[in-house]
């Protein structure tokens, strides 16, 4: 054993376990060995306390493969409770143990409400849009006893929060506490401070904004969606060597004032007036009399919880390529490159009263700021200098969706050194790649994983950058296998999840967007929104399939079948969805009118049967997994009911579709909904609407994830590479090859002559149509999960003649898989890491039986099939 290497334990979705919410987190561990056929034959846990106070515990050999989300073996963790766990184990032929794993320290937040003394407090803020919407700052003075041993601050709030402790900030996240379904489930977050606190006094702060609570929100203009009263709940609490605890925390001897940032908005952007700083207010000796005194907020200490993902945080720097001056005059920094965050400035000296102002857009329109897609979001920030030296500044209360920044008022010139991005989005490990011989898929991809970036900012959201920012639940339906691959996504999304699941109606209508705060008065009327609303179902069987977390359909499983129960109930008794009526249907139908991206090729009650049988299917599935046999049978029965339906309503018995259009036989197809008769019909006439469709997109959000995936699996690999290598629009590749740096709500945002799309609703960062990187990964390089969390994996690339090799590799929950192949003319050579403890199907693009292999590296050579190396149909024109 001596090639083998342990990571250290991880906690249940955790990347830093300090302040979770578990008291029995599951425990999971890689085994890193080059060994051909490596498997865990048993494992051993030790679970130990690190203040030595509770006996160590050993779980002594377990004959077990399980290395994924085991469950705890020791006594329950309580509030506070901290303990360091260590795993070693067997392998195949029952040789080892391995050396035990560093350990991992685990550390309980506050596991009931009980456990909080502090109480919330809030300022006295004026009205909104009266005096702009200032940030407060909110101090504490706290006495604390000698002999730290550690110190533990623990904050949420009612807008968002920069905390401060003895002069400095607290952690680095920012947007603190995120936004949840505040009224039902309210995040806390946990910081280790025992750098920072010190015996005798100490000073607590408080820099707090509306943020999501109080803040503008969505696309119609509404504030003070949660409550119009701003608060924070803070508690600190040390411990001493004796043992013993001081516990302090928000009361009403806090006391507060305005600070520096008069207004605070994250759609419309900061202003930062420096001359109103106050050093040191955040510090013992400051004189805060002439603060005011806070008021007690009410607050159900029930909704809060911890996180049980990442925080959001500023994850790297990104620096300009390019100062411009645009045909009107004006300064604009490019950074080459669309991303969501905010500037960073460094200003030289200037007078007092200086006001630089910055200017946000995604793109240049005919060389000028294009700011109309923005709507009501400004996206506008803004400094007035203290004439106080140099100094450097960020904002810290908003975000932005932008590539280009106008910059007005700087004093003197400005040079690229004045200036860098800074990229915020939740902290998420990166797990997944992708590449290939083309520059122009490559950039495709590349555009994929910064709209996950700009998009994954604590709520998966629709667009960054425009008056809506809002947890769009059909987006992420389509695009969580994509980001699912690419991140590790399922810490972030479970608490998506209770999210959804919070904010489901009675009748188990999940709302068009999580958290939910309200629709559009002039909205048509919402039913069940399919496609919308089975983000209740597929998003959690996504993340059970490639995370291995049975628990997460345990915990969906009341939201999953209210919300199939609901969706069954829209379409009736018939089960054929009552004509009339509006729904989203395959939203943006590349054919849709500018301004109507509901009219697609298909009827919506053809997409919404299509849904409704797929999602009663995976909840058949679902219960399957967790041993409801009853309601296995009972969902079953109704996707095959639903099935028929769609077929006798919308195919005719040889498998033609109603309405011809790659939607229509793309769902047939992908969701299995079709008698083995009629497969191979469909799959051909669908390659053949390709074709009619010239090689080009010729669907909406809800068809467009599943096309190739429906010609590969019907044999039509090279109409696949058709669609996928088009560069005329619509297509996949137009976007880029117009120089776009993520992925692009309607195919045309902009158009060729270079001016913004008309529609109302044009974003250029937009991730849904992006899902078809789940298509690159799983076919073009062939990296699937054959079983959940990839414990089996299947390997078959769809080589195509246009490229010359292409790979992927993925973080699984065992450890690094990866596939490359290699074209040489018809030659293929395919090089496989499969992760210990696992194995793999292989299926080679040649049609030969498939082969099964064990853990390891492998290789294998074979020769395209003849109608895969004759390269692109004959009608195919990609230029
Ligand atoms: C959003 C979409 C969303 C859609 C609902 C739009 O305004 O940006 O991405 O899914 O509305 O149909």
């Amino acid at each position: 054993m001596t090639s083998l290497h342990l990571d250290p334990v991880t906690i249940e979705h955790h990347r830093e376990p300090l302040g979770i919410g578990e008291a029995a987190p599951r425990l999971s561990w890689v085994a890193r060995t080059a060994e051909a056929g490596w498997r865990q034959s048993a494992y051993e846990l030790r679970v130990t306390d690190p203040d030595g106070v509770t006996a160590p515990f050993t779980t002594g050999r377990v004959v077990s493969a399980d290395q994924v989300l085991v469950s705890w073996p020791a006594a329950p963790l309580g509030s506070r409770e901290r303990r360091e766990v260590a795993v070693r184990v067997w392998g195949p032929e029952g040789d080892g143990p391995s050396a035990w794993s560093e350990p991992t320290v685990v550390e309980a937040g506050l596991l009931d409400p009980g456990a909080w003394e502090a109480v919330m407090v809030g300022p006295r803020l004026p009205e909104p849009g009266t005096e702009g919407e200032p940030a407060a700052l909110l101090r504490g003075s706290v006495a604390v006893p000698a002999d730290i041993v550690r110190a533990r601050l623990r904050a949420t709030a009612h807008g968002i929060v920069t905390l401060h402790l003895n002069g400095s900030v607290v952690g680095e996240d920012v947007l603190t506490p995120g936004w949840t379904t505040y009224d039902r489930r309210l995040r806390y977050a946990t910081y280790d401070v025992t750098d920072l606190v010190r015996a005798g006094e100490n000073v607590v702060g408080a820099h707090l904004a509306d943020g999501w609570y109080r803040g503008y929100l969505g696309f119609w203009g509404q504030r003070d969606v949660y409550g119009d009263r701003t608060g924070v709940l803070l508690q600190l609490e040390v411990d001493h060597a004796d043992g013993t605890r001081t516990i302090v925390g928000t009361d009403e001897t806090w006391r507060w004032a305005l600070g520096p940032v008069t207004r605070a908005d994250l759609y419309k952007g900061e202003t930062h007036d420096a001359r109103r700083e106050l050093a040191g207010w955040d510090a013992p000796g400051f004189d805060a009399s002439a603060w005011e005194a806070v008021d007690a907020i009410p607050c159900d200490l029930t909704r809060l919880v911890a996180p049980t993902g990442p925080a959001v945080r500023r994850t790297r720097i990104v620096h300009p390529v390019e100062i411009l001056t645009t045909p009107s005059g004006a300064t604009v920094v490019d950074l080459g490159q669309n991303l969501v965050g905010r500037m960073r400035l460094r200003f030289p000296d200037a007078p007092a009263g200086t006001v630089v102002g910055l200017r946000h857009a995604e793109v240049l329109e005919h060389g000028e700021l294009g700011t109309r897609p923005l709507r009501a979001a400004t996206q506008a920030d803004e400094i007035v200098l203290d004439g106080r030296g140099p100094r450097e500044w960020e904002p810290q209360f908003t975000i932005h969706g932008f590539r280009y920044v106008e910059v007005t008022g700087w004093p003197g010139t400005l040079a690229a050194e004045d200036l860098e991005a800074v990229v915020i989005h939740t902290d998420m490990r990166r797990t997944g790649t992708f590449a290939c011989s083309d520059p122009l898929l490559d950039r495709l991809h590349e555009n994929v994983v910064w709209s996950t970036r700009g998009n994954f900012v604590d709520v998966p959201t629709d667009c960054p950058q425009r008056d809506e920012r809002l947890g769009w639940t059909g987006d992420l339906q389509v695009f969580a296998p994509t980001a699912s691959f690419l991140f590790d996504t399922a810490g972030m999304l479970t608490g998506w999840l209770a999210d959804l699941a919070a904010d489901q109606a009675p009748d188990g209508n999940v709302p068009p967007y999580v958290p939910f705060m309200g629709t559009d008065p002039h909205m048509p009327p919402l039913g069940a929104e399919a496609g919308w609303g089975d983000a209740a179902t597929l998003v959690p069987w996504t993340l059970y399939e490639r995370s291995g977390d049975a628990g997460i359909l345990a915990a969906q499983w009341p939201s999953m079948t209210a919300w199939v129960d609901a969706f069954a109930a829209r379409a009736g008794e018939r089960l054929d969805f009552s004509s009339g009526g509006f729904s989203f249907g395959d939203w943006l139908d590349a054919s849709a009118p500018d301004d109507q991206p509901w009219k697609a090729r298909v009827p919506w009650q053809l997409v919404s049967t299509a849904y409704l049988a797929r999602s009663a299917r995976v909840v058949a599935s679902a219960a399957e997994v967790l041993g409801d046999d009853a309601a296995a049978a009972r969902y079953a029965d109704l996707a095959e009911r639903t099935g028929a339906r769609f077929r006798a309503e919308y195919l005719t018995a040889s498998g033609r579709a109603a309405y011809p259009a790659q939607t229509a036989y793309a769902l047939a197809i992908a969701f299995d909904l079709l008698l083995p008769e009629q497969r191979e019909h469909a799959g051909a006439l669908l390659a053949e609407q390709v074709a009619v469709d010239g090689f080009h997109i010729g669907s909406g959000f809800l068809g467009t994830p599943l096309v190739c995936d429906a010609l590969a699996d019907t044999g039509h690999g090279a109409t696949a590479w058709g669609l996928l290598l088009q560069k005329a629009c619509p297509s996949w590749l137009y976007p880029v090859s117009m120089g776009a740096t993520t992925i692009w709500e309607r195919w045309n945002s902009m158009l060729e002559d270079g001016s913004i799309n008309p529609g109302g609703m044009t974003s250029f960062n937009h991730y849904a149509f992006g899902s078809v990187a789940d298509f690159l990964h799983r076919r073009v390089a062939g990296l699937a999960p054959a079983a959940p969390g990839y414990r089996r994996i299947r390997v078959a690339p769809l080589p195509s003649r246009e490229l010359d090799w292409a790979e992927a590799s993925h973080e699984t929950p065992y450890g690094t898989a990866s596939v490359c192949w290699d074209r040489d003319g018809s030659a293929i050579a395919l090089a496989v890491t499969v992760p210990p403890s696992t194995t793999a199907e292989i299926v080679l693009p040649d049609g030969s039986e498939p082969i099964e292999v064990a853990a390891g590296e492998h290789r294998f050579a074979c020769v395209l099939p003849v109608e895969e190396a004759a390269g692109r149909p004959a009608e195919f024109v990609a230029d």
